[in-house]
Formats: C-alpha cells, sequence, structure tokens
C-alpha cells in the first residue's frame, strides 16, 4: 500500500494537538490529526465545570513545575495568554474573570472546541477519529503511521497525546511509549492537582467531611503559599488549596525518598486567636466559629482537647494552639490517583527538547507538545495555557 504523504502528522486532537495543527495549517502546512476517541475535545467540554478555564491573566514562568522550571519560558513568550485572549475575542466568545486571573467563557466551553475546530477548517486540516495508531517508524524523510486501514508518511511528527490523568476520557501513556522509542527519557508520570488521601487513624480524628475553609497551602515549607479553600472529604482532603499544593508535595520525589509534610495556616487572616475575644468566657470553639464552620470549630477543639474558655489557657498552652492553628502540618497516605487528578506531573524529559521549538534534540521532526511533556501549570487556566502556547510553537516550527 502506497502510504499518504503529510508534511506534519500530529497524534492527539486535544488542546494542544489541535492548536498545533491549525496553526500549521495556517501557514499551508498538509496536516493530518489523529485521534483515537470517538468525540474530540471531551477534556476541553467538560473543564471548568463546563466553562473552560482557557487562560489566566497572570500567566509567568513560575506558574509551572517541571524539572527545568526555565523551560517554559520561550513557549510563553512566543504565543502567550493574551494572543489566546486575543483569539477568543476575535470568535466573539464571550468571558470573565472569576478569581485570580482566571478567564472562564460566560456561557460554554463548547465555543472553545468550535474555536479550535473553525481554526483547523481555516488551515486545512484533515482529521482520522476514531482511529488507533499501531506503529511509528523512522525512515530516511521523516517517520511511516501505520493505523489499521492506512499507512501515513510525514516529515513531522507531533505527539500531543496528553498524560494520564481521568483514563475514562481517553487518557493514555502513548506518547511516553513513543518516546522511550526514540530513546528519550521520561520524567516519572505522577497525578497532579489531585485529592489527598489521608491515613484511617486521621480520618477517624477529624470527623468533619464536608467542611471547607480559607485556608494557605504549602506542598512543602520552602513550595508556594496558596490561600484557596480547603475541604475536608470522606478520603481526606480536597479543595482548591489543597490541589494546588498537591502538585509540589508530589514533586518533592524529584528530590528526596521520602516527602515532608503539607504546611496549613488554617487561620491565615489571623495573628493570635486569644486576642479581641468577646467575653473571656468564651470557649476557643467559640471563638473559632467566628472564622470557621461551627462544626468544624468543635470538631477540631474536641479532637485537640481544647475546650475550655479562653481566659483558662496559660501562655504556653496559647502560643502552643497558635502554632498548630497557623502551622498545621499534614502527611498525607498518598494522593487520590489518576482517577481523580487533574492533569500529570512529570512527562517527556524538556532537556530532550528544544524549548524554541518543541522538537526532539536528537530525533529531527519529531516533536511533544501539551501535557505529555513535564511542565505542569497551576490550577487556573494554566495548564490549557501550556497546551495553547506549546501547540503554536511546534505548529510554526513543524
Ligand atoms: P488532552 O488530554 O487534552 O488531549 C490528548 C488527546 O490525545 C485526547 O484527545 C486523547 O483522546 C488523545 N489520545 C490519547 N492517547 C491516544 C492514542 N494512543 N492515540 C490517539 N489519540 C490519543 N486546565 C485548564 O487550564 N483549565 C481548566 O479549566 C481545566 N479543567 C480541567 C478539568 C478536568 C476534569 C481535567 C481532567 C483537566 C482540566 N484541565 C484544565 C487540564 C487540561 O484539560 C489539560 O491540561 C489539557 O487538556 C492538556 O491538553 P493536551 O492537548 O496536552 O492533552
Amino acid at each position: 500500500m502506497t502510504p499518504r504523504a503529510w508534511d506534519v502528522v500530529i497524534i492527539g486532537a486535544g488542546a494542544a494537538g489541535l492548536m498545533c495543527a491549525a496553526t500549521a495549517g495556517q501557514r499551508g502546512r498538509r496536516v493530518l490529526l489523529i485521534d483515537h476517541a470517538e468525540h474530540l475535545g471531551e477534556r476541553i467540554r467538560i473543564s471548568g465545570g463546563g466553562r473552560c478555564n482557557f487562560t489566566n491573566r497572570r500567566v509567568q514562568p513560575e506558574n509551572f513545575l517541571s524539572q527545568n522550571p526555565h523551560f517554559v519560558r520561550s513557549a510563553l513568550a512566543q504565543y502567550g495568554a493574551q494572543d489566546f485572549i486575543t483569539l477568543v475575542e476575535r470568535y466573539g466568545i464571550a468571558y470573565h474573570e472569576k478569581t485570580l486571573g482566571q478567564l472562564f467563557c460566560d456561557h460554554s466551553a463548547q465555543a472553545i472546541i468550535d474555536l479550535l475546530h473553525a481554526e483547523c477548517a481555516l488551515g486545512d486540516v484533515q482529521f482520522c477519529h476514531p482511529c488507533t495508531v499501531t506503529d511509528i517508524a523512522r525512515t530516511g524523510a521523516g517517520f511511516t503511521v501505520q493505523t489499521p486501514n492506512e499507512r501515513h508518511q510525514t516529515a513531522s511528527l507531533v505527539i500531543a497525546t496528553g498524560g494520564l490523568a481521568i483514563p475514562k476520557l481517553g487518557a493514555s501513556p502513548f506518547g511516553y511509549r513513543i518516546a522511550e522509542q526514540f530513546g528519550l527519557p521520561i520524567v516519572p508520570p505522577q497525578p497532579a492537582l489531585v485529592p489527598l488521601a489521608m491515613p484511617p487513624e486521621w480520618l477517624a480524628e477529624y470527623p468533619i467531611a464536608g467542611n471547607s475553609l480559607t485556608i494557605t497551602a504549602q506542598g512543602e515549607a520552602t513550595a508556594p503559599r496558596f490561600q484557596e479553600q480547603l475541604l475536608f472529604t470522606h478520603r481526606g482532603l480536597s479543595g482548591p488549596a489543597i490541589l494546588q499544593a498537591s502538585s509540589y508535595w508530589q514533586a518533592q520525589s524529584w528530590h528526596q525518598e521520602k516527602r515532608s509534610p503539607l504546611v496549613i495556616n488554617l487561620l491565615p487572616d489571623i495573628a493570635d486567636v486569644f486576642a479581641q475575644p468577646v467575653s473571656s468566657k468564651q470557649t476557643l470553639a467559640q471563638r473559632l466559629s467566628e472564622f470557621w464552620p461551627k462544626r468544624l470549630a468543635e470538631a477540631f477543639c474536641a479532637t485537640h482537647r481544647w475546650e475550655k474558655p479562653l481566659n483558662q489557657f496559660s501562655h504556653k498552652e496559647k502560643a502552643a494552639i497558635n502554632e498548630q492553628l497557623h502551622h498545621w502540618l499534614i502527611q498525607p497516605a498518598g494522593t487520590l490517583g489518576f482517577a481523580k487528578a487533574e492533569v500529570t506531573l512529570g512527562g517527556v524529559d524538556t532537556r530532550a527538547l528544544s524549548s524554541k521549538t518543541l522538537a526532539a534534540r536528537s530525533v529531527p521532526g519529531l516533536y511533544f507538545i501539551g501535557e505529555v511533556v513535564d511542565v505542569t501549570g497551576w490550577l487556573g487556566g494554566y495548564n490549557f495555557q501550556w497546551a495553547w502556547s506549546s501547540g503554536f510553537v511546534a505548529g510554526s516550527h513543524v
């Protein structure tokens, strides 16, 4: 069978693959986009509670975790948040800023999927899905890509198959396998932006599932501090502050065998919980209820046996309680895994890739973009921005 000839074959039609295809197609490249999914853009469709948090006004290189933290700089400089916002505005998609620079569609994430398909149509991108790739081989001039019914020949091959989060949405380790096939190193993938599991004895001590409060959380003592909601769950801890901190907690495995605990400040806006009580007979639980849900305050004080009026605590006890509230150390048993994770930490090692083009240094014509790469954004639109930026950059060079 004579192979069909393309300039670019992209495997994975998610956020990064669609962006890359549109960019390359509009440069006049003949582009084929292959995906094994029946429905494309599912991760975009369900993102941001169905409204897609498509970028963040405050995107900076510091908002990404990678073994090479400088790697993202070039791609973000070539295609930043404002570039995607301009594209969204060109399509007349109404959006709003929710919090902390996070931009969401006013109506539906489908508008972003439609935008990407319209951009691909402008570049005459051809689609093949649902379609499985059974083999990839290097040829003199490029690569052959085998599917059950066809063989494709291409000068440039882009791997955009994402990470391992939420397998039921079509996540697969395909991209890592291709990297390994071509001798590229992988930073071991781990769940990130993921709820944390607490040991059974801890769960028994804190029977407060369903309660939430504003805290600051750090994945370890030197990690960035996130001031957002913490949610107590039946299995442990969740909420945006915990999801953010979870990525840094997981990343400790890059440098040390045993992870240090998370550091949580349960009263980020109150320096001294004993200062200015309503009355000296007020109990600590009553005092904490001014800042926390009542049930949480009562359960927390019962667990710690802090059950007396404020005026009965000694100076030493007060100092210890303030310390405990502002510096609560949490040692999770683990995470809830890829089934509950929003993204993957780790992936194709950036040291094997050019930050300017996303091409593999040792395999001309082979590119890796999006979440399959060892670049993980914070919660809040950063991961889509990485998909747009890396997709645009590879699409400009293939
Ligand atoms: P993505 O996973 O989007 O696409 C990969 C594509 O490759 C898929 O279409 C898949 O079917 C295909 N594929 C995989 N294996 C294949 C194979 N073997 N053969 C062929 N095709 C294959 N981020 C953000 O910035 N804002 C947000 O609001 C959210 N919200 C959110 C909610 C939920 C529930 C999740 C799970 C994740 C988010 N994210 C997010 C993260 C964001 O969705 C994610 O970072 C990007 O979708 C990554 O884009 P990629 O294109 O790299 O992978």
